[in-house]
């Protein structure tokens, strides 16, 4: 990138908006930026690099480039995270009439933009996808069990949008601005399968065509994305059942708030029988080791992309505690009273007591423990 401002008619409004999805890619973004203007020499284009709070400075490292390039811009979003929704966001925040998506780790071949732009246009399509699955295109040095991941989702994912696309998977990809418009309040922005969201969600089957490339090796930092991929996706695909009426962190928080019960049960029995210790005793250790794993299993399953680590999972643990003690308490406190009232039997007055409770917990939480 040269050093001198940037002289190329700065007013001019981008045609093409590459968006990136960055996490931790200090290392990677001048060079990202430096591949793109020589690719994109000839079209007007805009870089939006969408960060979420990087701790090794991305954000700055982009603002950096962007005091002298006005074609490079940064969004920089705090306490959330998710490469969906910082997609989104960044798709939302162009005027350009065509938008990219790439990841920010030089894994994707950014030479293949402009023959992408031109196949959009000349063959009139809607999304032009950038394709490890077709002739020419490829892998490059996955592990084996990556491999088979892949192929595994890719499967299921051919099977959710009822198209051929070989690599519904991909990260990168190009489409019109205004399809992704006409259905951005229909995208579940859960997880990292955009394309997938896209497709699923478009109001008409999409025009599409793929475009071979070859996955690159990742040079520094590594991979945030290999172990999520199977739960990611049942996430996703839950959302789009239920719709948006119930969210989708509610029923995966309740889903492990039952299997909670069992833990209880589990620690209680032997401590019972086995132990021979008392009831109360036998309680209070059962809640809390139940509590205890709810809250491990929920900060890597249903807050995943907001995952509390190292330090911060004392304060989490002790909030989850405090949050879902006082839900036991109102658990207990209303189903006793609607039971007393006499009108709706031991079953729904349980029932009751449970609903609020869980309702409580998930609420309070979200606000508390993973809300940072
Ligand atoms: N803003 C934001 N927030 N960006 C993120 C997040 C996040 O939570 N997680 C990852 N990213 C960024 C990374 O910084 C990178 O630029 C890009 O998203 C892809 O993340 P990687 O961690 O490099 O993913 P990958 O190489 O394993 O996966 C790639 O291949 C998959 C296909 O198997 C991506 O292209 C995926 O989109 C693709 O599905
Ligand atoms: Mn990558």
């Amino acid at each position: 990138m040269p050093d001198q401002p940037n002289t190329a008619m700065p007013c001019q409004p981008p045609e093409l908006a590459i968006i990136v999805p960055t996490y931790k890619e200090a290392d990677t973004v001048a060079e990202l930026a430096r591949r793109l203007s020589i690719a994109l020499d000839g079209i007007a284009w805009e870089i939006i690099f969408v960060d979420d709070d990087s701790p090794d400075g991305t954000a700055a490292r982009v603002r950096e480039l962007a005091r002298r390039d006005a074609r490079i811009r940064v969004i920089q979003r705090i306490g959330r995270r998710g490469l969906s929704s910082a997609c989104i966001e960044g798709m939302l925040a162009t005027s350009a009439p065509f938008l990219a998506v790439m990841d920010g780790d030089l894994q994707h071949d950014e030479s293949l933009l402009p023959t992408m732009l031109q196949t959009l246009r000349d063959e009139e399509l809607d999304i032009v996808v950038g394709s490890r699955y077709v002739a020419g295109g490829g892998v490059g040095d996955w592990s084996d069990r990556r491999q088979s991941m892949s192929r595994f989702a890719t499967r299921i994912g051919q099977r959710l949008i009822h198209a051929e696309l070989q690599d519904p998977m991909s990260g990168f990809f190009m489409v019109r601005a205004d399809v992704v418009q006409s259905c951005v309040r229909r995208l579940s922005g859960v997880g990292f399968k955009i394309l997938l969201d896209i497709f699923s969600s478009a109001e008409q089957p999409l025009r599409f065509r793929e475009l071979p490339f070859v996955f690159r090796q990742r040079h520094a930092g590594d991979s945030k994305l290999e172990q999520a991929v199977l739960w990611e996706y049942l996430l996703m695909l839950t959302q789009k059942v239920i719709g948006p009426v119930i969210p989708v962190r509610f029923i995966a928080f309740s889903l492990i708030g039952g299997l909670g019960v069992f833990v209880h049960m589990a620690v209680l029995w032997p401590i019972l029988t086995l132990l021979g210790g008392g009831f109360l005793l036998g309680q209070a250790i059962a809640t809390l080791v139940a509590m205890t794993s709810n809250f491990f299993l929920n900060n890597l399953l249903t807050y995943r992309d907001m995952r509390l680590r190292g330090r911060q999972l004392l304060w989490g643990w002790l909030t989850f505690v405090l949050a879902c003690g006082v839900g036991a308490l109102a658990n207990v406190g209303i189903a006793n009273y609607l039971f007393e009232q006499g009108d709706s039997g031991w079953f729904l007055s349980a029932l009751a007591g449970i609903l609020v409770g869980a309702v409580w917990n998930y609420a309070v939480t979200a606000v508390y423990t993973w809300k940072r």
